[in-house]
């Protein structure tokens, strides 16, 4: 085994704890949030591992989180970035059995975005060989997330909402419902999106921009009776689509892409109707599932990148050390996964 450095290059946030502001998961300056550092390489503890990292997807909630409006504190100081895929070049205690291992990994208290990462071994998952760097390290957070959402929707009938559905998440949604036979209905903001939306797994293919969208999907509605509402968006749209869904209806905002704050104009609907409002967070997924369940669900989704079912569409490929001036634009060419790379 070649001996590790003693230093690495590592992109830091230069924040602590919470903003008291939220403005959504854009930047115009990298600069204003992270800053470039060389720091020790971490040891990693009882538990734990150390990666030498491939490849790290950048995926919305890492804005979120370096501006101080995510679920958790930031740690000023400490490297960005919550996922990964990468190489386990040493273990601590209770650990070996990951040594040498190509694994996907979830950094809980932040810190992908380093040239070396320590993690729980809980929070790595061995990669089959067939499944390649860049979808190895967009394999946690939104492939988990589809079908734990996707596995809600297929319990309350055969057609679902999704919003943003040009987004992975929304594309993985899409393609997943399709196989299940199940009919999606997409919400996008984009007309051009339409037929390749279509073609992934959409039954229904609805643009916001459209004047006459809420009375396609009122009539879509009637015809289709969609019970859950995977959104991401949450935003007045959001709010009267939730009121245009028959009795029973479940919006479930598991993201917030706009900025406005929707107002709730017939909450009668939450009284008469049965419908209620909640939301979906993956960490708490993965502390309430059963491991079996989180096992068949980790098989399924490695499946279905191996085989070609789901891939990771890829914007921009951006060096580490190009995070901090690179990152604003990079995120700016939108439909596809930032993908960072040592
Ligand atoms: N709760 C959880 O556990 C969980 C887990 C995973 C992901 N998420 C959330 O899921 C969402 C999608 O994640 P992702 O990684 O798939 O995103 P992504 O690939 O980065 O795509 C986001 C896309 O959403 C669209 N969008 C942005 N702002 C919008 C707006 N105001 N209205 C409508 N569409 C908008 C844009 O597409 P166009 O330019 O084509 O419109 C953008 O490319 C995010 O909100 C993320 O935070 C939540």
């Amino acid at each position: 085994m070649a001996a590790l450095p003693s230093k690495m290059f590592a992109v830091i946030q230069t924040h602590d704890g919470y903003s008291d502001t939220a403005s959504g998961p854009f930047i115009d300056d990298a600069a204003d949030w992270l800053a470039e550092a060389d720091l020790p390489v971490p040891v990693p503890g009882p538990g734990q591992v150390l990666i030498k990292l491939r490849a790290s997807s950048v995926n919305p909630s890492d804005i979120h989180f370096i501006k101080g409006e995510y679920g958790q504190p930031r740690v000023k100081g400490t490297a960005a970035g919550f996922e990964g895929c990468g190489d386990v070049v040493a273990t601590g205690t209770g650990a070996e059995a990951l040594q040498g291992k190509r694994v996907a990994f979830i950094a809980a208290g932040a810190g992908a975005w380093a040239e070396y990462v320590v993690t729980q071994a809980l929070m790595c998952i061995p990669l089959r060989p067939d499944v390649s760097d860049e979808d190895g390290s967009a394999q946690i957070v939104n492939p988990l997330t589809a079908i734990a959402m996707v596995d809600i929707a297929k319990n309350s009938g055969e057609a679902f909402i999704v919003s943003a559905a040009t987004s992975q998440l929304g594309k993985l949604m899409c393609s997943l419902g399709r196989d299940l036979g199940l009919k999606p209905i997409a919400i996008v903001r984009r007309a051009d999106a339409v037929e390749a939306l279509k073609s992934l797994g959409a039954h229904d293919v609805l643009v916001t921009s459209d004047s006459m969208m809420l009375e396609k999907f009122s009539k879509l509605s009637s015809e289709l009776k969609p019970r859950v509402f995977l959104d991401a968006v949450a935003d007045q749209i959001s709010e009267q689509i939730f009121c245009a869904m028959p009795n029973g209806a479940r919006w479930v905002c598991y993201g917030k892409l706009s900025t406005e704050t929707p107002a709730l104009t017939q909450t009668g609907q939450l009284i008469f109707m049965g419908k209620q409002i909640e939301g979906f967070w993956l960490t708490k997924w993965m502390t309430s599932t059963p491991p079996e369940d989180q096992m068949r669900v980790v098989g399924e989704v490695q499946a279905r990148f191996a085989d070609g079912r789901w891939k990771t569409d890829v914007s921009q490929r951006l060096p580490l050390r190009n995070v901090v001036t690179g990152l604003a634009d990079a995120l700016k060419k939108g439909d596809g996964k930032v993908i960072i790379a040592p």
